[in-house]
């Protein structure tokens, strides 16, 4: 969704600013916008265009020397995507502008009050609201102009601000969406996302909710909304400026889907105790007898994130021995949940900036409950948030749909099932089992994804369905869930999921040689079952594509997976379909890395 970028320092400020906002690009936003101030004069100089940003770029004038800016890519919400709606939002006398991520949830009511006074807004969106009220402000500071204003806004903000009258420094807030500073060689700057900073600095702080900032050329400094210093220090960030980069693949999806064999490996990388036959996990904060405890598991998740939820809540379960399930945290924080203090809740989410699981969070941190993340973005609002946690280490996922994330987020909770069974139920044995199985999942990732032409061919055969059908049963469910949105999100065919179980149930009735059915069919003690969905789908003349361990005479073709522990085949059954979904966007034609509507961090209700 909506991404900030600002500058201060010597260079050139447009050029880097337009960089950076391609770098957020992979959020998805509808328009962009961007503000530099003259070095001699001081005056604020702005460009805004609905559409890409390279429809921005094409705007720019030659002429647009700056060495002070700040950016934006908008994702509507208040206000149709315009070039009157995209931020910066500047004050009539054009000395202040801002930028902003979020929603102002009282904006109306805002609004109606500065028009009362006489203030004429220019756009529809909630954001100008912000710069009136600054531009209004009699205070003296930037900085306590910015204060003055978010006293009197209540939501989501992430903002940089920039004034005519300060042209030293650039003021910026966060509360609930991302501010990131980047800590230079006599510049700074600031982002909504450390892909747009990376290629200029490692170093960066993290703003928390209620903290401000004010950059300088040569300096910077922190402190809460209420005045109080707070001194943040520099982190490192881990990946490397390459990390975003296309490695030469044609788009960030492939990339990341190639990926996995590493990205698996790292996520297991020093967590595994063979002494004990057990996992270690540094930052969970959660000792034996408090695992012991728990009584029950939660997992809350959005699309992608809740699909590798509920495999999680099934190794838990199956592990663990403790009763565990998984329900999208959109719904969960709208339906008054009783909330269990014997109940480990625990919020998965790739970017750990989805509102949806960010909010379901807070409500439980607010009744008391005990919250681990798993997430991929280290130091993310939800990582932040939460009492403690496990890391996917995915490295950055740029493409919007999810796919080396999912992986690893299911292989970090096949860790944590691990770690919980081995202080409660599960056996050395079955540990060791397990660990073994895991060990063997980067290779055998490799393995599936050297049948790539082939895979590409059945895609050709499948492309032209108008609907596709997804079918598996207990643990192949979740694969076919989420290998039905993966089509779906990128190329637009239609798709549903069903547990085979359900077909006769009513499904059935779709079935004819327009609908293919993929069917998820591991060689586990359920074999015969699915197999008889597949009898019952070739008597209603059902194409059928079967991911399986052996070939499946039913099939029309069969997708042939390595086998590993039953525990672990999900992962890997869900890796082809990952590239039937690619395949078949790509003989469709689609952007495949920018889905249609969809925004790869969900950061609104
Ligand atoms: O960043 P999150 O994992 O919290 O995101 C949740 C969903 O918005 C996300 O998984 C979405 O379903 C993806 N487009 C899936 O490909």
């Amino acid at each position: 969704m909506c991404g900030i970028v600002g500058y201060i320092g010597r260079r050139d400020v447009a050029p880097l600013l337009l960089e950076g906002l391609q770098r957020l690009e992979y959020r998805g936003y509808d328009s962009a916008g961007i503000v530099v101030n003259s070095p001699k004069s001081g005056a604020l100089k702005m460009v805004k265009a609905k559409g890409r940003v390279r429809d921005l770029e094409a705007r720019v004038p030659k002429r647009f020397a700056g060495t002070t800016g700040i950016a934006h890519t908008r994702w509507a919400t208040h206000g149709a995507p315009s070039d009157i709606n995209s931020h910066p939002h500047l004050d009539p006398e054009n000395k202040v502008a801002v930028v902003h991520n979020g929603i102002v949830d009282n904006a109306a009511e805002l609004r109606a009050k500065l028009e009362a006074e006489g203030v004429v807004f220019a756009s529809e969106t909630d954001t100008e609201v912000i710069t009136h009220l600054i531009a209004r402000s009699q205070a003296e500071s930037l900085e306590e102009k910015v204060r003055e204003a978010l006293k009197v806004i209540e939501g989501t903000y992430g903002i940089a601000v920039m004034h005519a009258d300060f042209a030293d420094r650039i003021v910026v807030a966060r509360n609930g969406s991302p501010v990131i500073l980047g800590i230079g060689e006599k510049e700074m700057l600031v982002a909504s996302d450390v892909a747009a900073l990376i290629a200029h600095t490692r170093q960066v702080v993290t703003l928390n909710d209620g903290e401000m900032a004010t950059l300088k050329a040569d300096d910077f400094r922190t402190y809460t909304t209420s005045g109080t210093t707070t001194n943040a220090t520099p982190e490192t960030v881990e990946w490397e400026a390459a990390s975003y980069d296309m490695g030469g693949h044609d788009t960030y999806m492939h990339k990341e889907i190639s990926e996995q064999p590493d990205a698996v490996d790292r996520v297991l990388r020093g967590r595994i105790d063979d002494r004990f036959n057990t996992v270690h996990l540094g930052g969970l904060n959660l000792d034996p007898r408090e695992a012991r405890a728990i009584r029950r598991v939660k997992i809350l998740g959005c699309g992608t994130s809740y699909h590798a939820g509920l495999i999680g809540a099934s190794l838990i379960e199956g592990m663990a021995r403790i009763p565990a399930d998984a329900e999208p945290a959109s719904e969960f924080r709208y339906r008054n949940p009783v909330v269990d203090p014997d109940t480990l809740y625990i919020a998965v989410s790739q970017s750990g900036e989805t509102y949806d699981v960010l909010a379901a969070v807070q409500e439980l941190k607010r009744k008391g409950a005990r919250v681990l993340g798993v997430v991929n973005v280290v130091g993310s609002a939800i990582a932040r948030e939460a009492d403690g946690g496990v890391y996917v280490h995915a490295g950055p996922e740029v493409c919007v749909v999810s796919t080396k994330c999912f992986t690893n987020t299911v292989v970090a909770f096949a860790l944590l099932a691990v770690h919980l069974g081995r202080i409660r139920d599960l056996s050395v044995t079955d540990g060791k089992r397990i660990i073994e199985g895991l060990r063997k999942l980067p290779a055998q990732i490799q393995e599936i994804l050297e049948q790539e032409e082939d895979i590409k061919k059945l895609a050709a055969q499948y492309a032209d369905a108008k609907s596709m059908m997804f079918i598996g049963r207990v643990r192949g469910y979740p694969v076919a869930l989420e290998a039905s949105l993966k089509l779906k999100e990128i190329s637009y065919i239609h798709a549903e999921a069903y547990p085979a179980s359900e077909l006769k149930h009513g499904p059935l009735a779709l079935i004819e040689p327009s609908l293919p059915t993929v069917a998820i069919v591991p060689d586990d003690d359920l074999l015969e079952k699915n197999r008889a969905a597949l009898e019952e789908i070739k008597a209603r003349s059902g194409r059928i594509l079967a991911v399986a361990h052996r070939e499946q005479e039913k099939a029309d073709h069969t997708i042939v997976v390595p086998k590993n522990e039953d525990e672990l085949d999900p992962i890997l059954m869900g890796i082809p379909l990952q590239l039937l979904a690619y395949h078949t966007a790509l003989a469709l034609g689609r952007d495949i890395d920018k889905p249609r509507n969809l925004a790869k961090s969900v950061t609104v209700e």
